[in-house]
């Protein structure tokens, strides 16, 4: 798929269409809220959403299971693997929108996805000199700036 930086997407359709693009069999979602993103996923997607305080309002696709704790917990307890029967495809960082957490979050990640899984974060670009984005925003865009530096 070509992104076209010329045409500003929401990210739930840039979501909506890698999903389509990559068709993971497994999806990790942390930080799932009300489900908007979690039901981007393509039928058939085995999906494994992460919050703490998750407040479903949509239906979720049959293969979701909503695992009710901080990334942090679920990581300390479960593994991807254990609970989707094989490691991400493809997960999606939408969860405390804090550098450290977001940082261990992809450590995490990377660390149950499989071999060609791709990681995406949530709120990844820097924020504008003039902007009071990082104090709405949090510093969630850190990592993955750190990420690309080094
Ligand atoms: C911005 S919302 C997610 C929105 C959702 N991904 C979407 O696009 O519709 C952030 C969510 O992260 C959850 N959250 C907060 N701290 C978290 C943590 N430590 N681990 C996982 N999720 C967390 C919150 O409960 C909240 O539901």
């Amino acid at each position: 798929m070509k992104y076209d930086r010329r045409v500003q997407l929401g990210y739930r359709e840039v979501l909506r269409r890698i999903h389509e693009d990559l068709r993971p069999n497994v999806y990790c979602e942390i930080g799932v809220h009300y489900g908007h993103s979690a039901i981007l996923a393509e039928p058939g997607t085995r999906i494994i959403g992460i919050d703490p305080n998750p407040t479903i309002e949509v239906d979720l696709l049959p293969d979701t299971s909503i695992y009710e704790l901080t990334s942090d917990d679920f990581f300390d307890q479960h593994t991807v693997a254990g609970a989707a029967g094989s490691p991400s495809d493809m997960t999606f960082i939408d969860g405390r929108h804090l550098f450290e957490f977001s940082l261990r979050d992809f450590r995490n990640a990377e660390r149950n996805s499989g071999k060609n899984g791709v990681i995406l974060f949530h709120d990844c670009a820097p924020p504008l000199e003039w902007s009071d984005r990082e104090v709405r925003s949090g510093d969630a865009w850190r990592p993955a700036a750190a990420l690309s530096e080094f």
